[in-house]
């Protein structure tokens, strides 16, 4: 997913929070003093891998001054092989001001989403590039409002997900457990796995324009996820709700989404399957056959 300067200066928000002041930051980029900056091999060891990093920072406690890429140099022979090691690294190291999220630090917890060399995906599973001519973009999800340096606001996509109701609704419970055949389970294969990271929703050039209204790809997966669910009694309920021309038909196949997901999945195509449910009745399809 690459990003466009023109599509970036569209963005109907307010100056002081938006991403688009990294169109205007382009060359605003400062150096940063490292204490690997220049290492000394030790006798006998690997000599030094030094790689640069750039990175977008911005404080909200200095809101006047622009947002600007800052640069860091670690020697890749004493950092870890994924990007977020790289990030943490920086933070103890170098500059603990650096903010970003992280927790799990396998892929599951969705909270180290980030750009990376132009690519929406999750820093613990995105291999840092190890060729040291080429410097390493990396800036926060785009067209959100931005917290601090890395950090999304993702207030409203959480919003959207508690819109679409995302849990079991059934008025009528079985006296035990819910049964469901291993065909009826299939069909939410492929979509339960979503981590919720929001790297398919802002690689979406429908969600950049109309996220007030659109819900964006992850949202959409999910609310398919449990129209999908034989278990679930409200599934009429749930597609009337979609049947307006905003909320699921702004999506136009355009697939950023499901290149991007760092996950492997494809909420593109669950899109397209809810698409032709909701026109034609067709039970869902399993996702993963
Ligand atoms: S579908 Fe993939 S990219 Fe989108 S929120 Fe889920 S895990 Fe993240
Ligand atoms: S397929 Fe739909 S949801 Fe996915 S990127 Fe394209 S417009 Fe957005
Ligand atoms: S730290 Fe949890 S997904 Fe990256």
């Amino acid at each position: 997913m690459m990003r466009s300067t023109s599509a970036l200066r569209a963005l109907p928000r307010t100056a002081q929070l938006v991403n688009t002041a990294r169109a205007f930051s382009a060359s605003a980029s400062t150096s940063f003093a490292s204490p690997s900056d220049a290492p000394t091999p030790a006798a006998g060891s690997k000599p030094p891998a030094v790689k640069e990093f750039k990175i977008y920072r911005w404080n909200p406690d200095t809101p006047t001054e622009k947002p600007e890429l800052k640069s860091y140099k670690v020697d890749l022979n004493q950092c870890g092989p994924m990007m977020l090691d790289a990030l943490i690294k920086i933070k103890n190291e170098m500059d603990p001001t650096l903010t970003f999220r992280r927790s799990c630090r396998e892929g599951i917890c969705g909270s180290c989403a980030m750009n990376i060399d132009g690519v929406n995906t999750l820093a613990c599973l995105c291999r840092i590039e190890k060729d040291t001519a080429k410097t390493t973009k990396v800036y926060p999800l785009p067209h959100m409002y931005v917290v601090k340096d890395l950090v999304p606001d993702l207030t409203l996509f959480y919003k959207q997900y508690k819109s679409i109701e995302p849990y079991l609704k059934n008025d009528n419970p079985p006296e035990r457990e819910f049964y469901q055949s291993q065909e009826d389970r299939k069909k939410l294969d492929g979509m339960y796995e979503c981590i919720l990271c929001a790297c398919c929703s802002t690689s979406c050039p429908s969600y950049w324009w109309n996220q007030d209204q659109y819900l964006g790809p992850a949202v959409l997966m999910q609310a398919y996820r449990w129209i999908a669910d034989s278990r679930d009694g409200y599934t009429e309920d749930r597609k009337d709700r979609l049947q307006n021309n905003m909320s699921l038909y702004r999506c136009h196949t355009i697939m950023n989404c499901s290149r991007t997901c760092p996950k492997g999945l494809s909420p593109g195509r669950a899109i397209a399957e809810l698409k032709l449910e909701m026109a034609t009745g067709v039970k869902a399809k399993a996702m993963n056959p």
